[in-house]
């Protein structure tokens, strides 16, 4: 079979293929970098940070669902600046797209850290505006269009690498909050974060999770995400960065059908943590038996009815 172009661009920055890990799903890339070389993803989306350390929220925080988890972390992590010190150095040592996500309590704290990450090194900030398991600073600036706007004017002031804003689905019109966005100068927008779902344990009558509700992903949500992507994709020039229950290379391309440029795996990481490269590989073998040159030729490439 002839081989396949699997580099492209996404938003200004080259990859070498399409592929990215999803925030909170691959820590800052240390545990998986036991199994094999992570230089081989087209990205890195590190565990999202924020202005200062988080242990997150009470356990339980994570429960299975058929076909996926809930989560409800409630963003544990080290601190911006303990990134920068102890992990950016590290991750910097492989040649792959490092995104930083980062989430704020105000539009203030989102532009402190963009600059600050822009001047450590990063390659793209991801604007996370739809956490759905805190208070403040997460769902908070995704819902409402002109706060959406708002924080990602913010952080296009003050940092000086590509910046895309990572959506919700847990709106009624995603491609509002899309256009906002791209209004406001985002340089891409990823979806979809995670479908707000709650579990309860007949016995004791308690919702399993700590905080009642969590986020939902996995497999579950793929056909959400595959018709948000789609939707968003119509609406906006700006590329889009697929993600929601990917765990196959068919996965990926219905992504990227839909007008995905990028895709990224997430909860599949779990399961498997050699998921992502499974899904370069099966993405690759898509697009040599449909005889494409380039993998970019599957974005956007659903024929209509
Ligand atoms: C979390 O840490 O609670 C999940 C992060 C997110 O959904 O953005």
């Amino acid at each position: 079979m002839p081989k396949v172009d699997m580099r492209m661009h996404f938003a200004g920055v080259s990859m070498k293929n399409p592929i990215v890990v999803a925030s909170g799903t691959y820590g800052f890339g240390r545990e998986f970098g036991e199994f094999y070389n992570i230089g081989q993803l087209g990205g890195i989306c590190c565990k999202g940070l924020t202005f200062t350390p988080r242990e997150g929220n009470p356990p339980p925080r994570v429960a299975e669902t058929p076909m996926g988890i809930l989560n409800s972390v409630g963003l544990q992590n080290p601190g911006v600046d303990a990134f920068i010190a102890n992990e950016l150095p590290e991750l910097r040592k492989h040649d792959s797209c490092i995104i930083a996500n980062i989430s704020g309590n105000t539009p203030e704290e989102y532009a402190i850290m963009s600059k600050k990450l822009s001047d450590a090194g990063v390659d793209m900030i991801e604007v996370n505006v739809s956490c759905p398991n805190v208070k403040c600073g997460g769902l908070q600036y995704g819902v409402v269009p002109e706060l959406a706007a708002e924080v990602t004017e913010a952080v296009k002031k003050s940092a000086s690498v590509p910046v895309m804003v990572k959506l919700s689905p847990n709106v009624t019109d995603i491609t509002v909050i899309a256009k906002a966005v791209e209004s406001a100068g985002a340089d891409a927008v990823s979806l979809i974060n995670t479908v707000r779902g709650m579990r309860i344990d007949v016995k004791t009558r308690r919702p399993v999770l700590r905080m009642n509700t969590g986020g939902l992903s996995g497999p579950a949500v793929l056909p959400i995400a595959v018709r948000m992507v789609w939707e968003v994709s119509n609406a906006v020039q700006i590329p889009v960065l697929g993600m929601g229950g990917i765990s196959s290379g068919e996965d990926a391309a219905q992504m990227m059908l839909a007008g995905a440029s990028a895709v990224a795996v997430g909860t599949a990481n779990f399961v498997n943590p050699f998921a992502a490269l499974q899904v370069r590989d099966e993405l690759e073998a898509i697009a040599a038996a449909q005889n494409l040159s380039s993998v970019t030729e599957l974005t956007g490439g659903i024929c209509p009815w």
